[in-house]
């Protein structure tokens, strides 16, 4: 597990996304798993800027989401489809017939989840895994539980989990209470994870994910399981850790 401590969110991002540009150059064609939420959004912005420099072409690019809320269509503004046309498909050359998302109108879990395990399997894996981290330790969506939820599941989120999103929505009661997420065997097979940590909200679930027991009450803590593993965090939320 390599960690790069950067001074704050903006440097975060700026390195992050230097990473995330190699892979694209050294293949072209490469699936890259995207993530959602705060943490991505100034990194998606330095890749908008890469391509409009002319520094990187999205046209043979896979991009395969980690998750998305249930019951949200693609055109709602909480959507995580929608989040990825504002913050990035939009403004780049990315063909959107490669972009995929869990879908959130599919009612039958069980047909939503395994036609993404079935997409993810039919495009090859996935060569580099973007991941956020949650104040409570999730990767996607897989919560704190009692055992690793492994390929494409519905899950119920949880209370902590909801009271951290409802920024993004009007009011508690708006926030969905299901979503479709990858599980821990999805993202454990990518060939490469990138993982994007900032503020001290998250010291404490990056420290037990970094340095903890590895147990699904942790999900993070998985990834020190993985034989490649970069993690891009800042100043504060590095700060408990030695
Ligand atoms: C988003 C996702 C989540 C977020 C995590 C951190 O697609 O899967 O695991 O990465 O909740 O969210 P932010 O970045 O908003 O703090």
């Amino acid at each position: 597990m390599k960690i790069v401590k950067t001074k704050n969110y903006e440097e975060m991002s700026r390195s992050a996304a230097r990473i995330l540009a190699a892979q694209i150059i050294v293949k072209p064609d490469c699936v890259l798993g995207l993530a959602t939420g705060s943490s991505p959004v100034g990194l998606y912005k330095h890749l908008v800027a890469q391509y409009e420099q002319g520094e990187l072409d999205f046209s043979k690019v896979t991009s395969i989401n980690l998750d998305e809320y249930k019951g949200l269509a693609p055109d709602h503004e909480q959507s995580y489809r929608k989040f990825m046309n504002t913050n990035l498909f939009d403004h780049v050359n990315i063909d959107l017939s490669r972009t995929f998302v869990p879908n959130g109108m599919e009612a039958d879990s069980e047909k939503a989840c395994s036609s993404y395990d079935s997409r993810i399997e039919a495009e090859g894996g996935i060569d580099l895994q973007l991941l956020g981290l949650g104040n409570n330790g999730h990767i996607g969506f897989n919560e704190p539980a009692e055992a690793f939820a492994t390929g494409t599941h519905c899950v119920e989120l949880t209370q902590s989990t909801i009271e951290a999103n409802k920024r993004f929505f009007a009011s508690e009661e708006d926030v969905p209470r299901y979503a479709y997420t990858m599980g821990i065997r999805n993202i454990m097979q990518a060939r490469k994870i990138l993982m994007i940590v900032s503020g001290k909200a998250k010291a404490q679930a990056l420290r037990d994910a970094v340095c903890g027991p590895v147990t699904p009450k942790m999900p993070a803590s998985i990834l020190q399981l993985h034989k490649d593993v970069t993690i891009v965090a800042d100043e504060e939320a590095l700060s408990l850790m030695d």
